[in-house]
């Protein structure tokens, strides 16, 4: 069970359709893939639940939120018993592989404060323990669940750099970074790559020096950065466009992922109300190749990647 956390602080790059519409083709390809929705916005949640029967079966006790709350409580939620197989992706998947969701809660927003409180110690050793056992949370979690269950868990990380996305990076084995081929979407990836450095080396500084417990070191990799929303003239990506995919290509230490994903915004524009992921109803309109554009080439380089 491979984790990949899909992560850029910029909004509106493409993480949540990366996301669903990955997800959905890996799962046609016969995967079994686990969405993890960990952004308060719960859009990922809401492309595949309808806001009615989420506030009815799901807000209570069955979001990450309540699990995040229950963590270190007597009684702490099991992490699988959160998961869901929507009903609608199920029957578009007509038998292949598996497309299941943790979902989200518009209150994770305050969670993420309440935990910011429990970082504090009386002493530098206190204060580092209580780090490195806040965020290694979902690590834990996820290392609950089966891991033959899944080849991959994707997960939708918010566009911030708070505790929640902190405990992703620490969860996962791979960070995959969508952006836009535009100025201020490529501009932030080196600095985020670099904040993923520095959040990876305290950790397993604070775990080396951990004195009495034994904490394992952590080696999340970039996987590299996939272009959504390209557009393409001439048979290539349009000159600006390509622009910026060459600039993100030149940064040093930084890998791009030679696929992209072409904008349709015509075929975005409804997606979230249907309940399933664009690319499947691509499929089971009779075609064989991804309504998605680029999608299938995306996809095809994330399993060579990830070897699975
Ligand atoms: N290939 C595409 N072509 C056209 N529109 C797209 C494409 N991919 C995504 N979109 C649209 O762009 C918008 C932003 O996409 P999305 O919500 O996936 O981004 P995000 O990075 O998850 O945003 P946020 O940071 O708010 O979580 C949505 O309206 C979505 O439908
Ligand atoms: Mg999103």
């Amino acid at each position: 069970m491979k984790i990949v956390s899909v992560i850029n602080y910029k909004g509106g790059v493409g993480k949540t359709s990366l996301t669903s519409n990955l997800g959905a083709e890996l799962a046609w390809r016969g995967k079994k893939v686990l969405m993890l929705d960990l952004d308060p916005q719960t859009s990922l949640t809401f492309s595949f639940i309808s806001p009615d029967v989420w506030e009815e079966k799901f807000s209570e006790d069955r979001t990450i939120k309540s699990w995040l709350e229950s963590f270190d409580s007597p009684s702490p939620i099991d992490l699988a018993s959160l998961i869901y197989t929507p009903e609608r992706v199920e029957t578009a998947l007509r038998g292949r592989g598996k497309l299941d969701i943790i979902s989200s809660h518009l209150g994770l927003i305050n969670v993420d404060l309440e935990l910011a409180t429990k970082l504090g110690g009386g002493t530098i050793a206190q204060v580092k323990k209580n780090f490195i056992n806040l965020h290694k949370t979902l690590k834990v979690g996820l290392s609950t669940i089966d891991s033959d269950a899944y080849d991959v868990v994707l997960i939708d990380c918010p566009p911030n750099f708070n505790i929640i996305t902190k405990m992703a990076i620490i969860a996962c084995d791979y960070i995959l970074v969508p952006a836009r081929p535009d100025f201020l979407s490529t501009m932030g990836i080196d600095y985020l790559i670099r904040n993923v450095n520095g959040l990876v080396k305290d950790y397993n500084d604070f775990a080396n020096m951990a004195q009495g417990e034994k904490f394992d070191s952590i080696d999340p990799k970039v996987l590299g950065v996939v272009f959504t929303m390209i557009q393409e003239y001439g048979g290539g990506p349009m000159q600006a466009h390509a622009q910026f995919m060459n600039r993100v290509k030149g940064m040093t230490g930084i890998s791009a992922f030679p696929s992209y994903i072409k904008r349709n915004d015509t075929l975005f524009a409804d997606a979230p109300e249907l309940g399933v992921p664009v690319v499947l109803n691509g499929y089971n309109s009779g075609s064989h190749q991804s309504v998605v554009d680029g999608l299938e080439n995306v996809a095809s380089d994330f399993r060579k990647y990830l070897g699975i």
